[in-house]
């Protein structure tokens, strides 16, 4: 994506976290109060995402799990990419459909008001494809957490923030418990370079 049409894209998603947010007030909008906040300094993104907008090349398939309003969803099908994205708040599917329609129209970009990966079709992904969790981190169940292990085994690689999945992670022990869980898996994790620092992302490959 080149410099401007980002620049525009945030401003566009700006603009529309500020109507939502005032047409229909923090509950009914499905926003959370960070995209809020976020907007009034006039960013659309976390430093994470722009990383990541940065490293997922274009023409990639996505599952992208947890998308909140979607915006790095949405930024990532305007690069090109193929998206299909899960978000089980009813709230924030639709504040994500409005969006997608107001910023990411004519791309290929579906959304899916679902759990994953209940939301997963028994015949997906059908090629080479891409499992990505940013921030998911909130109060999973072991059924949910069994549900996303299982569901990485179908794809070519898997990128999570070791921080931010499922639950939060503060403490490194914690994080390390989690990496050490996947690579019994049989995962291989590499850290993503994503140019920040505080940067827990991982890509994992099965070994
Ligand atoms: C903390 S928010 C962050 C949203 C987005 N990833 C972001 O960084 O802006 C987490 C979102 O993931 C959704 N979520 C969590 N677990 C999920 C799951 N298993 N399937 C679908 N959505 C999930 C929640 O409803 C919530 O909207």
């Amino acid at each position: 994506m080149k410099r401007a049409q980002l620049r525009q894209f945030e401003e566009q998603v700006v603009t529309f976290i500020d109507e939502r947010h005032r047409a229909l007030g923090v509950e009914e909008s499905g926003l959370l109060p960070y995209y809020v906040q976020r907007a009034e300094k006039k960013r659309a993104f976390t430093r994470y995402e722009r990383g990541l907008l940065a490293h997922l090349e274009t023409g990639t398939t996505i599952y992208h799990a947890g998308i909140g309003i979607g915006v790095l969803s949405a930024a990532l099908a305007l690069k090109g990419c193929r998206v299909i994205g899960f978000e089980e708040m009813p709230e924030r599917a639709e504040a994500a459909r409005a969006l997608r329609d107001a910023v990411a129209q004519g791309t290929d970009y579906e959304l899916r008001e679902a759990n994953f990966p209940g939301g997963l079709r028994a015949d997906e992904p059908a090629g080479a494809a891409t499992l990505l969790f940013t921030n998911v981190a909130g109060n999973w169940s072991d059924e949910t957490y069994a549900g996303a292990f299982a569901a990485m085994k179908r794809f070519s690689r898997t990128i999570l923030d070791l921080r931010l999945f499922g639950h939060t992670r503060n403490e490194p022990e914690e994080r390390d418990e989690l990496a050490r869980r996947l690579e019994a898996m049989g995962h291989e994790l590499r850290p993503l370079d994503l140019n920040c620092n505080n940067n827990f992302y991982v890509e994992l490959t099965a070994r």
